[in-house]
């Protein structure tokens, strides 16, 4: 197990050394996933089914591995996708993936359970970022995060559909977890296991939720577990004709997240969506729904060309990234890619994160004989 960022060479490495520096229920509360998190495993397990076929002689000596989502041109194929409650994975919270996304030039996502403001992004980085959106029953809360996230600046709006109620996460019962963290007679040891974390939780800023604070208690003041939050303050009747008329709100460039179906990706196309992110939530809503990855060939065959088509989930390594895009996603995303190093370390963790993914990327476009992602196609691809 590596006891420093410097043995850190891909995520896994990155999640054993996030395991040794945080509290279990909150390691859990990343790592976990829905019930027998075969979602999960599957969203990585995928890539494995598909082989990559190079090409050779191809003078790769300077290569490009740019991309352009939603009409940003970013300097690496995969982007940070917006995560909740930062601060509980590292102090630095979304401080420091704000900054490490910014090094390398790629989009950084800040969830609507945000520990920082979003005026606090937006004067730090100056590289693309987008707002995820949750739509809550409180509709004051819904319009003041789009004033929010208008006011700072934010380039696109994300809407995540796929946690119309709480993803049973059986992880988070067993440890107790909430947020804010609720120091239990169960879970006290396990905090004090980790006396760095506590310490600073405990004397550095206030946790929480900027964006919901003015608006409602839960996550802040109140104690809640994130699948009672999503039951209990999300709009279940949230329909298509919401989706829409958000988007009207809104103005601008415009995604959602969590399609899984080609006749979603359809209506995607219908209401003018800039991209979706196909996305089942890392695994932590449905379980026993299938992969991204599993799901790209089928959507690209529909909506491919018409809307931007963003993979998310399950990348651990760069060749994961290249199936991808040789398949016919726009770009990638991830989530736990980089909050393993965020708990890891900080911002200088997510560095790593993104650095070795790009060593990564880097490499593998040599090796497959391609000097811009561009050239990538499904005739580099086979099914096993
Ligand atoms: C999650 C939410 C908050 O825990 O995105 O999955």
């Amino acid at each position: 197990m590596p006891r420093s960022l410097k043995n850190c060479h891909n995520v896994a490495d990155l999640r054993d050394l996030a395991r040794r520096k945080l509290p279990g229920p909150i390691f859990h509360y990343i790592d976990g996933a829905a019930e027998d998190e075969i979602t999960y495993r599957r969203n990585t397990s995928a890539f494995d089914n598909y082989d990559l076929v190079p090409n050779v002689l191809a003078g790769v000596e300077s290569i490009d591995m740019s991309v352009e989502v939603m009409g940003f041109k970013l300097g690496l194929p995969i982007f940070c996708s917006p995560t909740a409650l930062q601060r509980l994975f590292h102090y630095e919270g979304e401080r420091g993936v704000a900054l490490a996304a910014e090094k390398y030039n790629t989009l950084f996502g800040v969830s609507s359970l945000t520990t920082v403001s979003l005026k606090d992004i937006d004067e730090m980085i100056n590289t693309p970022k987008m707002f995820q959106f949750y739509f809550h029953k409180d509709r004051g809360l819904n319009a003041s995060m789009v004033e929010a996230a208008k006011a700072a600046n934010f380039d696109i709006l994300t809407l995540t559909v796929d946690t119309i109620t709480g993803g049973n996460r059986e992880r988070d019962l067993r440890t107790g977890f909430t947020t804010p963290p609720k120091l239990t007679p169960k879970s006290l040891l396990q905090f004090a296991c980790k006396p760095m974390w506590g310490l600073n939780y405990l004397f550095r800023e206030k946790f929480e939720l900027a964006q919901l604070k003015g608006h409602v208690k839960e996550g802040s003041n109140v104690a809640i577990s994130v699948g009672d939050y999503f039951s209990s303050m999300l709009d279940q009747s949230m329909s298509w004709d919401d989706v829409a008329a958000l988007q009207q709100t809104w103005g601008g460039k415009f995604c959602l997240k969590g399609i899984m179906s080609p006749q979603d990706a359809r209506r995607a196309v219908e209401i003018g969506a800039d991209a979706i992110m196909i996305s089942n939530h890392g695994g932590r809503q449905l379980d026993g729904s299938r992969s991204p990855f599993d799901q790209l060939e089928e959507i690209v065959q529909v909506v491919g060309g018409e809307i931007e088509i963003i993979l998310d989930g399950g990348i651990r390594r760069g060749t994961h990234i290249l199936k991808a895009m040789a398949l016919g996603a726009t770009a990638c995303s991830g989530g736990r890619m980089y909050l393993y190093a965020l708990g890891a370390a900080g911002r200088l963790g997510v560095e790593n994160a993104l650095g070795n993914i790009r060593t990564e990327v880097e490499r593998d476009m040599k090796l497959m004989g391609i000097k811009s992602l561009k050239e990538l196609n499904p005739d580099m691809i086979r099914r096993r």
